[in-house]
Order: C-alpha cells, then sequence, then structure tokens
C-alpha cells in the first residue's frame, strides 16, 4: 500500500502543502499519497489517531494545531519541545501495531534559517531583530540562535511577552526582549514574524532600523510584497517573504519522513509563478 501523509489545518482548502510534497516526491521518486485534512477544532488528537489506523505513516500540521500536535507525541524534539509547538509528525513502527511511537518536530525554523542562506544572508555576527512573540516566533528562535548572530533581539507590541520569550531561550545565546518602543538598530536582519501584515498593519518601527546592506524578512507571503516588505523596500532593506520558508520547512519534513533531500530551487520558482 502506498505510505500515506497530509497536512492537517482548519481551514485547510488553500493549503501549498499537497503540491510541493507531490513535486518533491516526484523528483526523489518515492510512491506516497499526501491530501489536507480538516481536522475538528476539538478533537485534533482524534483525527490523527483515525489517519494513522487508515495507513497514515507522517503528517504535517498547521493553524491552529501545533500547540494540540505536541500533545499527541510520545517523542518530542528538543527544538519542538523549546518550541512548545509541532509542525512535524514522523511515525515509528509499522503503525499497526501497538508499539509504533509518534515523534514530533518542528521544522519552521530550520526552514526559516535554509531559506536566509539561500538568499544569501550572513547570521553568524549578525544584529537580527524579530518582531512578534506569538507562536511563529517561538518556533524559529533556536536554529536562529544556533547561527551564533552577534545578538538577537525580540520585540513585540506586548513587551511582557517578548521579555518572557527571552528568558526562555537566554540559555542558548545573547537574546532580549522588549516593546516596540524600545527598538533603536541598526540591524542587519529584521524578521517580521507577527501577524500584523495579515490585517494590512505596521508595527510602530523608528525610521533608523536598517543597516546599510541589511535584509528584512516576512514570514508571510503573497502575490503582492506585505505592508512591512514595502515599508522596509523604502528604507534601503533588501526584502525576502516567506514563501521560501514554506517550502524549506516542507522539505525537512519530506527527509524526516523519507530519508531523501529534495531540490527546492525549482519548487519554489513554480509556487512563485502561481501565487
Ligand atoms: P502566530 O502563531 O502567528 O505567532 P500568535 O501566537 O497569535 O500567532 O501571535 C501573533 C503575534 O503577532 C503576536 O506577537 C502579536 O502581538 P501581541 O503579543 O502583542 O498580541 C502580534 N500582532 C498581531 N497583530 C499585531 C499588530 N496589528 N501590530 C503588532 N503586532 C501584532
Amino acid at each position: 500500500m502506498t505510505d500515506r501523509y497530509c497536512v492537517f489545518g482548519h481551514p485547510i482548502g488553500h493549503s501549498k502543502s499537497p503540491s510541493i510534497h507531490a513535486a518533491f516526491a516526484e523528483q526523489t521518486g518515492e510512491a506516497i499519497e499526501y491530501t489536507a485534512i480538516e481536522a475538528p477544532l476539538d478533537d485534533f488528537c482524534g483525527a490523527w489517531q483515525r489517519f494513522v489506523a487508515a495507513g497514515g505513516r507522517g503528517a504535517n500540521v498547521t493553524v491552529p494545531f501545533k500547540e494540540d500536535a505536541f500533545r499527541c507525541c510520545d517523542v518530542l524534539s528538543t527544538r519542538a519541545r523549546r518550541a512548545g509547538a509541532v509542525n512535524t509528525l514522523v511515525l515509528s513502527g509499522n503503525g499497526k501495531s501497538s508499539d509504533f511511537k509518534v515523534h514530533g518536530d518542528t521544522t519552521d525554523g530550520v526552514g526559516l534559517v535554509r531559506d536566509l542562506v539561500r538568499h544569501g544572508v550572513a547570521l553568524e555576527g549578525a544584529r537580527i531583530l524579530v518582531l512578534g512573540a506569538g507562536g511563529a516566533v517561538r518556533g524559529v528562535l533556536e536554529p536562529l540562535l544556533a547561527q551564533a548572530p552577534q545578538s538577537l533581539q525580540v520585540a513585540n507590541r506586548t513587551a511582557a511577552k517578548a521579555e518572557a520569550l527571552a528568558h526562555d531561550f537566554s540559555d542558548l545565546g545573547a537574546i532580549i526582549g522588549s516593546g516596540f518602543e524600545d527598538v533603536q538598530g541598526p540591524f542587519d536582519l529584521v524578521i517580521n514574524g507577527t501577524s500584523a501584515s495579515l490585517s494590512g498593519e505596521l508595527p510602530p518601527l523608528p525610521d533608523t532600523l536598517f543597516s546599510p546592506s541589511a535584509g528584512a524578512y516576512d514570514m508571510m507571503y503573497g502575490a503582492e510584497p506585505t505592508v512591512f516588505l514595502r515599508w522596509a523596500a523604502a528604507r534601503g532593506a533588501g526584502t525576502m517573504d516567506g514563501l521560501g520558508m514554506l517550502v524549506e520547512q516542507a522539505a525537512e519534513s519530506f527527509f524526516q519522513w523519507r530519508g531523501k533531500r529534495s531540490d527546492t530551487a525549482p519548487v519554489l520558482e513554480r509556487l512563485r509563478r502561481s501565487l
């Protein structure tokens, strides 16, 4: 039987994950089936268990289930434990015996770092500002700190949340948390991990945010640049949206399931054209 995978979300209709994984499967010659499943809001673990009983071998998890997925795992990677969230579920064992285990990982941060590297951004020794302190930001801090930046500031509308986040990760490197009012710059890289772009809003930021060759990254993407990226471009920063992060996190999930690396460049190119 063909191994089955899926992405769980709610809503899930417009997910790009099925076409990304179909492309990876074709590239690597892996015979898999990958579908999108809308899980009920009040029973994520039940939906996952039913999928496993029907032959499911692994899954991606997106909004709003990443914290629920965390709670259905037998084994967690250290970065998933830190993130408090899981976007990749992997089954070990054959899934039909009683001894299989559910492994949870989060590949979002690896995806972000790989996309930044692909763009030629030097992370080692960089002064990095991350905007936001929600689940999306929590999921990327460990891989970012592992790149040995000179400094990492997390700034959030609610300052206390950024301070708490910085405290949680302070054993991994130089990280501070603050409100937007305590952002000064210059920074070599500014990453927007707030959901402000969704509502077309812009966090209140000083004009002096960017160093001369700085990059601005928005974890969101769309056919048009986000309001944050338009603002950054007008201040001389090189801009990058989150489409590459989406493809790279998927490639890492695929690797965990199938042990094969995919060529992300053509998949990203095709996806970009389809926006
Ligand atoms: P996600 O899973 O996408 O991170 P979340 O956990 O709800 O979603 O976090 C949303 C983040 O976007 C938070 O950092 C939030 O700031 P608060 O903690 O102060 O709520 C931030 N955010 C949402 N709308 C915003 C806006 N209009 N301006 C600035 N920050 C905003």
